[in-house]
């Protein structure tokens, strides 16, 4: 009876020709209700010496069975996959179809935009990682461990990963904890490009920075990951002057409006003294906001004279040297440029919403045609 068994289920594994069959014979002969477990259970009526010897028996048919349907298993699942990729084989060289027509990501034509801007006002683009450490988004920037401001950029922690294991470029003189591993973070700010470029050059500076930065934060107005722009210039006898120059200049080109009010309100931000907040002319209304000369003021970024501090943890005399600085967010100059009403819907993936809000991959922001 059991030799039976043990024939039955073989022959139906080898007939089987997919992997739900196989596993419909698992279920007919292993499962809760399978024919083999209920032999396994009317054991318990067999003598005590006959229900050794078929106890051995049954589970050495039951492990016999197990072996079969694991090879039968991985050589079907094998075939269909094969049969799988053949079946959805994709032709990336067909021409695309109709009915969608990539677009460009505004944040993507933004960023552009501003980096188009800034090349013509004698600015190069410079970069650094996402995942930085405690020593370059803090306190190389004069922001000690103890400084309120850590909590305040709701920094995001990566568990387990040091900064040595990452090859993040951390000489000894420059990590502030000498005995501990340095801790990664995702970068709460772009102004960690600041203290990686002075550190790897020679002044003077004059560069900008574009990319992702992370907090925890979420709401309305907030999202984990947005996007900066950061501008650093670093020469002799730069002051105040220049910097409002430069972020006024910068505002109206990008905004393309002959007249926008800017005003510089004093601010505090521990890598630049002193400080100010740059906010721009608007005049809102019940269902709009306009950006130009009105009566209100709306709130794009902020900005500084670099603090000595900062320009002598890059090894850079602030007797000789000295610049500005300022950091604003992508998708807030997105939003007010191009009417975008919600800030969640740039990560939303809805490819409607990119549609509406996209741009043409051949509409290169280009200061001679218009941005
Ligand atoms: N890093 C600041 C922030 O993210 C902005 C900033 C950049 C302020 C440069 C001053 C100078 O809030």
């Amino acid at each position: 009876m059991t030799q039976n068994l043990l024939s039955e289920a073989l022959s139906a594994i080898s007939a089987c020709k997919t992997t739900i069959a196989a596993e419909e014979i698992r279920i007919a002969f292993l499962g809760k209700k399978g024919k083999l477990t209920d032999a396994l259970k009317a054991m318990g009526q067999a003598s005590p010496e006959k229900r050794k010897t078929l106890g051995a028996e049954l589970n050495q048919i039951k492990q016999e069975i197990t072996d079969a349907l694991e090879a039968k298993k991985s050589a079907l699942a094998e075939v269909e996959l094969n049969t799988r990729l053949i079946a959805e084989k994709l032709d990336v060289t067909l021409p695309p179809r109709g009915e969608y027509r990539g677009k460009i990501h505004p944040i993507t034509q933004v960023t552009e935009e501003v980096t188009a801007i800034f090349a013509d006002l004698g600015f190069t683009v410079e970069t650094g990682p996402d995942i930085e450490d405690d020593e370059h988004n803090f306190s190389a920037l004069n922001i000690p461990e103890s400084h309120p401001a850590r909590q305040m950029h709701d920094t995001f922690y990566l568990k387990g990963l040091g900064a040595r294991d990452l090859g993040l470029g951390m000489s000894e003189e420059n990590t502030s904890t000498q005995n501990l591993e340095p801790r990664t973070l995702l970068r709460t700010h772009t102004s960690t490009v600041q203290i990686r470029t002075m550190r790897e050059e020679k002044p003077p500076f004059r560069f900008i920075a574009t990319g992702s930065t992370y907090r925890c934060d979420s709401d309305l107005t907030h999202t984990p990951m947005f996007h900066q722009v950061e501008a650093l210039v670093i020469d002799k006898n730069i002051n105040m002057g220049h910097l409002k120059g430069c972020i006024s200049e910068f505002l109206r080109v990008f905004f393309e409006l002959d007249e926008l009010p800017t005003r510089f309100r004093p601010s505090f931000f521990p890598f630049t003294e002193p400080s100010a907040e740059i906010d721009i002319g608007c005049s809102r209304s019940k269902e709009s906001l306009k950006i130009g000369a009105g009566s209100d003021w709306l709130e794009i970024g902020g900005c500084g004279m670099v603090h000595p501090n900062v320009l002598t943890n890059c090894g850079i005399d602030p007797n000789e040297w000295q610049g500005f600085a300022f950091g604003m967010g992508l998708e807030r100059l997105a939003m007010l440029k191009y009417g975008i009403p919600d800030l969640r819907t740039f990560f939303d993936s809805d490819i409607r919403w990119l549609q509406h809000y996209g741009f043409d991959p051949l509409n290169i922001p280009n200061l001679v045609v218009g941005l």
